[in-house]
């Protein structure tokens, strides 16, 4: 069964990431296709990337780096659960990306946004990313409002709707997901 990471890309305090991934999760816990798991970039305590050498090389000299590749690499797909900041994805999450490539290479990827104007431009930018580190990213994605999914701003309170959004969304990454894991077996083959 494919393993497919929840990653909740804020790390503040107050943060409302964590309880929209947790509403994500339980979401994909419902279903039976695959095997779900909530990862907090804030758990590895990443500082600004500090590594001597290129992630490329995969030459990996501290502990912070070698547990949060450990950790990503056990997964076949991941949902980016990502905020919008300044019409980006938040530094931290970036960051946690830049840390790494190889583990990132040929697996699929989905994208849950929130923000202002529902997070769509930290998902551009997150594509952008993606491209260069050979993810294949799926089309269906879901938007959350700031103003119309939660209260206050603060209060996680999704409108109906979007739990069907999240699930065409995790049809497509398993789907891709799927396919990516058995073109890394071709690859180890050929
Ligand atoms: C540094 C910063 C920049 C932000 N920039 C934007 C923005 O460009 N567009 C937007 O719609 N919301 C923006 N927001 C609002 C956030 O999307 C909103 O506060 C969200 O809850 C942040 O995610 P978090 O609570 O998980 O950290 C920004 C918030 C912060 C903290």
């Amino acid at each position: 069964m494919l393993r497919i990471a929840v990653i909740i890309g804020s790390t503040r305090p107050g943060r409302n990431g964590e309880a929209v991934a947790k509403w994500v999760y339980e979401i994909a816990q419902k279903r039976g296709d695959a095997k779900f798991e909530l990862v907090d970039i804030k758990d590895f305590n990443l500082p600004l990337l500090d590594e001597p050498m290129s992630p490329m090389m995969g030459q990996y000299t501290l502990q912070h780096t070698k547990d949060w590749s450990a950790k990503i690499a056990s997964f076949d797909a991941y949902v980016f659960v990502t905020p919008e900041y300044n019409h980006a994805m938040p530094a931290a999450l970036k960051n946690a990306i830049d840390f790494l490539y190889h583990e990132w290479v040929n697996k699929a990827a989905g994208f849950v946004s929130y923000g202002g104007a529902s997070g769509i431009r930290a998902v551009e930018n997150l594509r952008l990313v993606m491209g260069e580190l050979q993810v294949a990213d799926v089309k269906a994605q879901v938007g959350l409002s700031l103003f119309t999914d939660f209260e206050n701003f603060s209060v996680f309170k999704p409108a109906p709707q979007q739990e069907q959004s999240v699930n065409a969304m995790l049809d497509q990454v398993i789907a891709w997901g799927g396919a990516m894991k058995s073109l890394r077996e071709l690859s180890a083959v050929y």
